[in-house]
């Protein structure tokens, strides 16, 4: 396991609020970044593709207090809550589902979470970056992209769950909305000196941090550069 110091949210360090996205297919290269990486940022961000290869050990080699487990649980409340609770045992810091899943699937599955481990952070996903207003009509929402996002953020806080991911341009919105104490987590963020990659709204760390987000997540600025380490400490340059 890779040993850091965290569980807590962001800490006055602002490399603590960074989450590498560790979206590389093999344990080796996973496990690689986690090690030179783990004093110089907050944690990691595990995602679908390396979770359905590995399954949950990647996790406990990782560190799984120091992970973000981003697998999008959606499905009804009875389910969501007993994928919530294995989750929640598995110890992460921090996990999520989607919020269009609705009120009752996001309470039943933080409340699962809770009761069995009450420092587990639930966020929700609002509007994936994917979906313009033409693609979220087509799905019955007749709203820009940007009210749904501020909606559905509200929804999440009163069924209980802590925060939300958004792009950086919804932080403001959000942050006005849920107030100061729920958590913010945005990718879509490139260091002024990085290419953007696939990213089209992009926003540097410190602009994020500015408007309000808790934490970052940041792929490949980081693990795509010749030297992680030195982009890593680089971030907020
Ligand atoms: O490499 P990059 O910094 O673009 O990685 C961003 C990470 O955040 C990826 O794991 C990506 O899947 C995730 N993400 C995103 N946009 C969203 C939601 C998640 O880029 N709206």
């Amino acid at each position: 396991m890779v040993s850091m110091n965290s569980s807590a949210p962001p800490s006055p360090s602002p490399h603590q609020s960074v989450f590498v996205a560790l979206d590389v297919p093999q344990r080796e290269s996973a496990l690689q970044l986690a090690k030179v990486l783990e004093t110089h940022v907050g944690g990691f961000k595990i995602g679908l593709e390396l979770f359905c290869s590995l399954g949950p050990s990647i996790v406990e080699e990782i560190g799984a207090q120091n992970t973000f487990l981003d697998l999008k649980l959606h499905d009804i409340p009875n389910t969501v809550a007993g994928s919530s609770r294995a989750l929640a045992r598995l110890g992460v810091q921090i996990f999520n589902m989607h919020c269009l899943g609705g009120g009752d699937m996001m309470r039943a599955g933080s409340d699962a979470a809770r009761a069995e481990n009450t420092d587990v952070k639930i966020i929700g996903v609002t509007i994936l970056t994917s979906h313009d207003a033409a693609s979220l009509y087509q799905l019955g929402l007749h709203e820009e992209p940007r009210d749904a996002v501020r909606r559905l953020a509200l929804l999440a806080r009163k069924s209980g769950l802590d925060g939300v991911v958004c792009s950086p341009q919804e932080i403001e919105a959000v942050r006005a909305e849920c107030g100061d104490d729920f958590l913010i987590v945005t990718p879509g963020i490139r260091p002024a000196s990085s290419a953007m990659g696939d990213q089209k709204r992009v926003m540097t760390p410190r602009e994020a941090l500015d408007k309000g987000a808790s934490w970052l997540v940041i792929g490949r600025p980081i693990t795509a550069a010749s030297d992680p380490v030195a982009a890593a400490k680089a971030v907020f340059d």
